[in-house]
């Protein structure tokens, strides 16, 4: 199937199923292959809009989400739609209130699929997704709960394997996949880290005899 048969077959699935895009596919291929969520989770979503994502994560974890994305998003029940730019440092301060109404302490998932408009040029592309993840990574350091997963989507490039080395000490898994639904000629990668290590935990660890 050639890229562009591959994103209209995607895009026709998505509307015969009432998904909002066909990035839904993607989620659930995630899902099949690494059980990402799991019934009862609490998930800050980052990207979300239109909605494809939160739909999904929505029928697996029956809880309410908190979505984040630059740009704005039809409503969803059980969606606390939050409008900002997580390049923005006070995001997790817009994010907190949310979560203190949902008496939600901490997240037990982070999942991203954001991705600024791209340029179609490889390193550029690869640059901005990378400071995406990173900023995705430094929100979660502050949200997740212990043994928490985080996704995140990268276009693969020089500074993937180092994001994955650089955080993966504070997980107990991490691997880097790809996913069907993805077109045939994008670079696009979803990097899985489970099992989050809070600080707390990982000093009592370097504190620990040996
Ligand atoms: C591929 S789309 C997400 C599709 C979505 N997962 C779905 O299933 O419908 C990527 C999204 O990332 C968002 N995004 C890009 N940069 C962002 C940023 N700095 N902060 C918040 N959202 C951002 C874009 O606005 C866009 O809506």
């Amino acid at each position: 199937m050639s890229a562009q048969d591959r994103k209209d077959y995607y895009y026709k699935k998505a509307k015969q199923q009432n998904y909002r895009s066909r990035a839904a596919f993607k989620l659930m291929e995630l899902q099949t292959k690494s059980s990402i969520l799991k019934y009862g989770d609490n998930v800050l979503e980052i990207g979300s809009s239109p909605g494809g994502w939160t739909q999904i994560i929505r029928s697996i974890t029956e809880r309410p989400v908190i979505s984040v994305d630059l740009n704005d998003m039809e409503p969803i029940e059980g969606v606390y739609f939050i409008r900002g730019n997580i390049s923005n440092p006070a995001i997790n301060e817009r994010i907190k209130p949310y979560m203190e109404k949902l008496h939600i302490e901490k997240f037990s998932a982070v999942l991203s699929d954001a991705m600024s408009r791209t340029s179609g040029k490889r390193d550029i592309d690869h640059s901005s997704s990378y400071l995406l993840c990173k900023r995705v990574m430094e929100i979660s350091m502050d949200l997740l709960a212990e043994g928490g997963t985080v996704v995140v989507k990268q276009f693969q490039g020089d500074l993937t394997i180092p994001f994955l080395n650089e955080w993966s000490p504070r997980f107990r898994n991490s691997r880097i996949t790809n996913v069907a639904a993805s077109r045939e000629s994008s670079s696009e990668v979803y990097i899985i880290f489970k099992g989050y290590i809070s600080e707390h935990e990982t000093d009592q660890f370097s504190q620990s005899p040996l």
